[in-house]
């Protein structure tokens, strides 16, 4: 889907946030797709300006770089996510990028620079907006909110899967380690901290199967659930 300005400020917004490898991604599509709303992944930009800086060799605390990055981040999303002409949605998803990814974060100046991209994708019919700060900083009056978490390990045993799928090594010491290392990052930062938003309907999806959670969460939308 590409951002556009049109509905902007007045179509709904579901919006999903929670630690790293909580299922929020998977979750939001399945949600979106049940609705027939669009999907934003706002990880997905992070990573992106994660990526280019990576490649620019630029530093992860250059503040003022990276929200140069942001602002002139015009990415494509569909089955692909594509950057500059090239197809990055593999590149994006490594280890290296994702911790990238949470290193730069915490720069309040980067998430300024990346807070209109991610409203441009409000749009009719509605918005189903996954991320850590959807519903306390960029969509605050979002019409549902959700708060998606689940246990260390079982995080850590999707996130193992995910990347043994994808063909990526993974080791499962390291990935606590770092998942551990990443919620602290997420949960301390001064910008946008990582933490349920007033209002959010908290949901631990660590026993749950996943078509329970996209359910629960379409009929909390409904009105049919509390
Ligand atoms: O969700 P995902 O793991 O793809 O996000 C990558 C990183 O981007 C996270 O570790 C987090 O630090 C950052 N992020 C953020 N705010 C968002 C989405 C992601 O700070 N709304």
């Amino acid at each position: 889907m590409e951002p556009i300005a049109r509905d902007k400020g007045t179509a709904p917004v579901i919006a999903i946030d929670g630690p790293t490898a909580s299922g929020k991604g998977t979750v939001a599509q399945r949600v979106a797709k049940a609705l027939g709303f669009h999907y934003l992944d706002s990880g997905a930009l992070y990573r992106l300006v994660a990526l280019k800086a990576v490649r620019q060799r630029v530093a992860a605390d250059a503040a003022t770089e990276l929200a140069a990055l942001a602002a002139g981040l015009q990415p494509h999303f569909n089955d692909r996510v594509v950057l500059d002409g090239e197809d990055v949605t593999d590149a994006i998803r490594s280890e290296d990028v994702g911790v990238m990814a949470s290193r730069i974060a915490v720069q309040p100046q980067l998430r300024a620079a990346l807070m209109d991209l991610q409203r441009r994708f409000r749009r009719a019919p509605g918005l189903v907006a996954d991320g850590r700060d959807m519903g306390s900083v960029v969509f605050p009056d979002a019409v549902l909110k959700v708060y998606l978490t689940a246990s260390v390990q079982a995080r850590a045993d999707r996130r193992h899967k995910q990347l043994s799928d994808k063909g990526f090594p993974a080791n499962m010491r390291a990935l606590l380690q770092d998942l551990r290392e990443r919620d602290a990052r997420d949960s301390s930062r001064a910008a946008s901290p990582l933490k349920p938003a007033e209002g959010a309907k908290l949901l631990d999806s660590s026993d749950l199967p996943i078509d329970t959670v996209v359910k629960r969460i379409v009929d909390w939308h409904r009105g049919m659930a509390d």
